[in-house]
């Protein structure tokens, strides 16, 4: 692979590959000595159009633990916004001699667009709607670490899965290794093209939460709604929220999931963010873990 663009597009023996290589690179990190020179005579440049917390913190991390160049393109203070355009952008990293551009953009395609133009690995960090490969791996990755396998485990993701690109690249992710995968969410906030993917789409989610090994939550992406698709925060959090009723509906030992901006009493209340089963924080460890992963497979040569 020269690029990661998403879950859709690749094959699963590769999704397992990353997955083992991630555990390779888990012992690593856990060490007291989170080094290694894999990527030392290696270029990385993180460029995001959005913000973020998580991602772009655990890539860098990452390429630094490995040895890598690493530079972080400010997008609000550069040429972006002198009128330069995504592929002269990605043009003059290539000058630069940049072997792997992260990027995040608020246009679904804008990853692949970028990647089918410059010589550089590009690594998707989330483009717009579409996917967030990274964030999905490592939620798959902590569901293993836990239960071994996600062969026939009961999955349910909930919130708003139309504007969600982890919602997206959780479903091919998951559902190619054999995860059993519901989704639920207002009718406002469920796209029309689920019928192409293998899940079960509900409105109700209890009816999504009732036996699952592990429940997912999303924020409402309200920067992407162009106008008020729920009615209240209160009603959604009511009607999707997970809370302490709603989960005991799961199984007893059923794992807490969120990618992280949790938006506390809306999608998930407090109890539940912080609880034993909750993985939110293994998420963000594993997160690096992942990246330093994606980043040794795209550019071992
Ligand atoms: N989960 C996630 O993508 O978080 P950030 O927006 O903080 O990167």
């Amino acid at each position: 692979m020269k690029d990661l663009l998403g879950l859709r597009e690749i094959e699963t023996a590769e999704i397992e590959n990353i997955l083992a290589t991630t555990a390779e690179m888990k012992k690593i990190l856990t060490q007291n000595v989170k080094k290694t020179n894999h990527l030392s005579n290696k270029s990385v440049v993180t460029l995001f159009y959005e913000n973020s917390t998580r991602t772009k913190t655990s890539f860098e991390m990452a390429a630094k633990f490995m040895g890598a160049s690493l530079s972080s393109i400010a997008v609000a203070q550069s040429s972006v916004q002198k009128g330069e355009t995504l592929i002269d952008t990605g043009k003059t990293l290539d000058a630069l001699l940049t072997d792997v551009v992260i990027m995040r953009h608020n246009i679904s395609g804008a990853a692949h667009f970028l990647a089918r133009n410059i010589k550089a690995s590009v690594i998707n960090g989330g483009d717009g709607m579409n996917e967030h490969p990274t964030q999905a791996l490592l939620d798959i990755f902590t569901v293993k670490e836990q239960k071994a396998s996600l062969k026939g485990l009961k999955v349910a993701i909930i919130g708003d899965i139309k504007h969600s690109r982890v919602a997206r690249s959780n479903i091919w992710g998951m559902t190619k290794l054999g995860a059993d995968v519901t989704v639920a969410a207002p009718y406002t906030l469920l796209p029309k093209d689920l019928d192409k993917t293998k899940v079960r789409v509900t409105t109700d989610a209890d009816d999504a939460v009732k036996n699952a090994d592990v429940v997912m939550g999303l924020r409402l992406q309200l920067e992407r709604m162009q106008s008020g698709l729920i009615p209240s925060i209160g009603e959604y959090n009511e009607l999707y929220g997970l809370n302490e009723k709603r989960l005991s509906l799961a199984k007893d030992d059923a794992m807490i999931l969120h990618p992280g901006p949790i938006n506390r009493g809306v999608e998930i209340n407090s109890g539940i963010a912080d609880a034993e089963n909750s993985f939110i924080e293994r998420q963000v460890t594993n997160g690096v873990a992942v990246r330093m992963a994606v980043l040794f497979l795209l550019t071992r040569s």
